[in-house]
């Protein structure tokens, strides 16, 4: 009989919902916020700890304020389109499937008649040819493509347009200059190995002058009010959410903030994913069938990395995760529906590098069977 290899101690390589930290568990939680108002002094208490440990933890200048919003990412992202977009020309980037999704949202709901710069999967689109007297839209982390901005260098500091960056899977994997951000979106879901649920939305200072100073001429819910009488909602920023927030996912965030300050901060973050995706990218390199799906190491993912098999198809690439998630070594690994077909694994930091390392064998094992 065949010795199988030895398994990754957590299983855990989802894109979204991530991987919770080492050591979580549930019973862990703070629950005294819990059964009681969130606008109690205790639960004030402790939205407010949680929005100081993210500020400290991305290191977020003062300058830049930041809240929590509902709808997850996608929802602290929508709210800021729906918001600001509409005073000036817009430019949307998209190279992957969630990038496209706000194209859509800016062409088919907002109808702004953005110009649309694109590339394929694998690639990144020239980041030269945006017009920045234009406001624009882009993912910092392309999620299903596993590509992503090198950094924030081709941001102009001068820029006219607000830069809206869709930052979910690269806020605490990466080192973001706030200069170059006005507006950015993450969900503690990814990275954090938190909930979704909630959204975190940071504005800064040219993001709260446009709020204050430009009326969109459409209909705002409730839950996209950013202002009132014309002023920025400042409550927001300190812990009074718009509606009734989870308490319990606030909670459990406030666990992923300590657990990521206790190992040194964002260094260590940032440390944790760039180890993973070496030890992957180690994986990759000895063997002739696996390559990376993003081409230019510069602007490849170390969160959502993204690999492609050797010509292997859809039905197979499907056989394989299937067979890992069986073997209980790798859960929810296939590549996200509108990629080319490819297996996409989380090196984000609440993943051990141990773990990593133990998939070469596997995904060799996979391979074999599924010849
Ligand atoms: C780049 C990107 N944007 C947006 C989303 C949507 O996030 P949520 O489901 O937290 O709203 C995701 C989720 O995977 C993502 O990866």
């Amino acid at each position: 009989m065949q010795t199988l290899p030895v398994r990754p101690a957590r299983p855990y390589f989802s894109s979204g919902p991530c991987a919770k930290p080492p050591g979580w568990s549930a019973d862990q939680l703070d629950m005294r916020a819990l059964g009681r108002s969130h606008r109690s002094g205790l639960g004030k208490q402790r939205l407010q700890l949680c929005i100081d440990l993210m500020r400290e933890l991305l290191e977020l200048p003062d300058t830049h304020r930041i809240g929590i919003v509902p709808g997850s990412d996608t929802g602290a992202f929508e709210m800021a389109m729906w918001t600001m977009l509409g005073a000036r020309g817009v430019t949307t980037l998209a190279w992957e499937s969630f990038g496209e999704g706000w194209v859509t949202d800016a062409v088919r709901q907002l109808r702004l008649d953005p110009r649309v710069i694109r590339a394929d999967y694998g690639a990144l689109p020239d980041l030269t040819q945006v017009n920045w007297w234009t406001d624009v839209l882009f993912t910092w982390n392309g999620t299903t493509s596993g590509v992503r901005v090198p950094d924030a260098e081709w941001i102009p500091a001068d820029r006219e347009g607000l830069s809206f960056a869709d930052a979910t899977s690269a806020v605490f994997a990466y080192r973001i200059d706030w200069t170059k951000v006005d507006v950015a979106t993450f969900s503690w879901q990814k990275v954090l190995g938190g909930e979704g649920g909630h959204g975190v939305l940071i504005l800064g200072p040219r993001a709260v002058d446009r709020l204050e100073s430009f009326v969109p001429d459409r209909p705002l819910p409730k839950l996209f009010r950013l202002t009132a009488k014309g002023k920025l909602i400042e409550g927001i920023f300190k812990g009074e959410t718009i509606n009734t927030p989870s308490m319990l996912a606030v909670e459990d965030a406030i666990f992923a903030l300590e657990w990521a300050k206790g190992l040194g901060r964002l260094d260590a973050l940032v440390a944790r994913s760039s180890a993973n995706a070496a030890a992957l990218g180690k994986i990759v390199d000895e063997r002739s069938w696996l390559h990376h799906l993003a081409t230019d190491p510069a602007s490849r993912s170390t969160t959502s990395v993204c690999l492609t098999l050797g010509g292997a198809d859809e039905a197979r690439i499907k056989a394989i995760a299937k067979l890992l998630e069986a073997e209980q070594v790798a859960y929810d690994i296939a590549g996200y529906r509108d990629a080319p077909p490819g297996l996409r694994i989380w090196c984000g930091a609440t993943v051990d590098t141990a773990d990593i390392e133990k998939l070469g064998p596997w995904l060799d094992y996979a391979w074999e069977q599924t010849k």
